[in-house]
């Protein structure tokens, strides 16, 4: 399902050069659930961000659903993520003048021939497996910080992605928020099948995946 192969990440900025990653070598099952550990700084979001097709590495390949990413500029691409892959982020990046549902239907604008009802039906049913179908009329401002994480987990499979990637999820969130968040992942790994790649601070959250990645320094330690 995706499979990195030597992936490097240098960051250049005009003073310095930044190895984020280094020879990383990763296989990732369709229906598993990994958790990435590691120190801040150590490349974790590098890696979702390679792994989303958000950003291009500078050396090696990216391979998603047998397809090799061959080029970053393609329009194609752009629709492959839209249609393949969810994000999850610590901070929620929900739209404050929307609504709950309204900020859920974003990603489905980009997807050609859904009508608006259509889109209004998805929403709710994603709304539904996070459990807030009372909260659709609401502002994101009106919710809890755990209850905003669930309108963006909802966002993230509206479109039904087969890959969710999620940037340390709970960790604005107090403990009791962050178990919630993370039963919501684990259905929808058990339920859907969905692969989940999660990066985390919390062992205890992470032994609950089926397998831990740990960098350091921008490379794989086990
Ligand atoms: N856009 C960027 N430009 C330059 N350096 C960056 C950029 N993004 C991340 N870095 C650097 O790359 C390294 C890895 O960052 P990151 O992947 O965000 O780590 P983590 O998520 O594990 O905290 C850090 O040294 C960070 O400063
Ligand atoms: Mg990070």
């Amino acid at each position: 399902m995706i499979h990195l192969e030597s992936i490097e990440k240098v960051y250049r900025t005009e003073k310095i050069e930044t190895l984020a990653l280094s020879s990383i070598h990763l296989d990732v099952q369709e229906g598993e659930f990994i958790s990435v550990m590691g120190p801040s700084g150590c490349g974790k979001s590098t890696l979702l961000n390679v792994i989303g097709l958000l950003d291009a590495p500078t050396q090696g390949t990216v391979t998603l659903n047998g397809q090799p990413i061959t080029s970053y500029e393609d329009r194609h691409i752009a629709r492959l993520r839209n249609e393949q892959v969810g994000f999850i982020f610590q901070t929620f990046h929900l739209i404050s003048d929307l609504s709950v549902a309204d900020n859920v239907e974003i990603p489905l604008l980009y997807r050609r021939g859904l009508s608006g009802s259509e889109r209004r039906r998805m929403a709710l049913e994603a709304l539904d497996r996070v459990g807030l179908t009372s909260r659709v009329h609401h502002f994101p401002g009106q919710l809890s910080g755990g209850q905003q994480q669930r309108v963006a987990v909802a966002r993230a499979i509206v479109g039904k992605p087969r890959i969710l990637l999620a940037d340390e999820p709970t960790g604005n969130l107090d403990s009791a928020m962050g178990d919630e968040i993370m039963g919501i992942l684990e259905n929808l790994n058990k339920n859907e099948k969905t692969t989940v790649v999660m990066v985390t601070h919390d062992p205890r959250l992470a032994e609950r995946t089926g397998r831990i990645v740990r960098l350091f320094d921008g490379r794989q330690v086990n």
